[in-house]
């Protein structure tokens, strides 16, 4: 079936927005403006002080579900030949892009995707974007991966090295921060069998920003998040009941714990509400490592956690289940 891109639309010389991407009055971005003089943690993962940075990851996963990373050791160069193969894909020709159009409703989540209006009254995002599986290898089908350009493959299979080492890194930190084994996050959500999903988000300039969002407020579903953004700002994430407008600093990391985390972790840790905003003038790019564990892993509080005075709070499921749950609306 043929989707409308977002970027397609963008580049039409549209002034006004359809209304399938007009938010309802309160979810504007125009009424419900960022709060100013609030700023998000930012941890340098080089901290020699190993008991300070338990506790400065504690605390940011703890009263934000979220953090920037500095100092971690991935080369800026990395990093900027990441998005450079990144844009590319996306300013191919459009036919060439179309080749690995996925289509969701069929449970083929892989390829370049444009979420799409199932009724009336349902409104989109301003975005498109390109997910791919990235690990473990066992699992992964390089012809979900972009050919073109031709260091894509290259490129992102190195990026993803460098997701695994600081995901196992950040979970053991986390892991010490519970109190507990510095492994015993990282072998519930599956030891090696850890996956990594790469979606890369486009977000095109947009004629009325200031009516629509690019991402709508949600948590992740995974254990963690680490994204790396351009250097158009847009992301947003809640705390203590406003918005907090999350700036670009160059070559951070952005860690967002998500769903799977804070269920282990039986709420010690949040799971962090965001949304994205976009841009009339400038196109924004974020790359989105998310990492999950396997489908089959059973995800629960950790027993060594919850006791009489502690008792779960969530309920225990395969991390599947809980996905069909969040595709589906279904309270878990
Ligand atoms: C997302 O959370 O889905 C995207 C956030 C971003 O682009 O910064
Ligand atoms: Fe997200």
């Amino acid at each position: 079936m043929e989707v409308e891109r977002v970027q397609t639309l963008a580049y039409s010389g549209l002034n006004e927005l359809p209304p399938q991407f007009i938010r309802p009055v309160h979810e504007c971005p125009e009424n419900s403006k960022p709060i100013e003089g609030i700023k998000v943690p930012v941890i340098s993962l080089s901290q020699p002080d190993h008991r300070l940075l338990v506790k400065e990851i504690f605390e940011a996963s703890n009263q934000w579900g979220f953090f920037l990373i500095i100092d971690h050791g991935i080369s800026p160069s990395l990093i900027k030949r990441l998005q450079e193969v990144g844009q590319e894909f996306f300013k191919l020709p459009q036919a060439e892009r179309e080749a690995y159009a996925n289509d969701p409703s069929t449970g083929k989540f892989e390829g370049y995707g444009t979420k799409m209006t199932k009724n009336q009254d349902e409104k989109v995002e301003w975005v498109d974007y390109f997910f791919h599986l990235m690990a473990p290898k066992t699992k992964v089908n390089f012809n979900f991966w972009p050919k073109n350009p031709p260091s894509y493959r290259e490129v992102t299979a190195e990026y993803n090295m460098e997701m695994l080492r600081i995901t196992y890194q950040l979970l053991k930190l986390l892991s010490e921060g519970l109190g507990l084994s510095g492994k015993i996050l990282e072998s519930h959500l599956g030891g090696e069998e850890i996956e990594t999903e790469m979606k890369i988000n486009m977000y095109p300039p947009c004629p009325q920003p200031q009516l629509a969002l690019g991402v709508e407020p949600h948590t992740d579903m995974s254990a963690l998040t680490i994204l790396v953004p351009n250097e158009v700002p847009g992301l947003q994430v809640w705390k203590d009941g406003n918005w907090v407008a999350v700036d670009y600093l160059p070559n951070a990391l952005f860690v967002h714990v998500g769903d799977q985390v804070e269920v282990l972790s039986n709420g010690k840790y949040k799971s962090v509400l965001h949304r994205s905003v976009v841009n009339k003038e400038r196109m924004r790019m974020s790359w989105a490592v998310f990492c999950t564990p396997p489908h089959e892993a059973l995800i629960g509080p950790l027993p060594e956690i919850v006791d009489d005075q502690n008792p779960a709070k969530f309920s225990t499921k395969t991390y599947a289940e809980y996905r069909y749950r969040k595709f589906n609306k279904i309270p878990q």
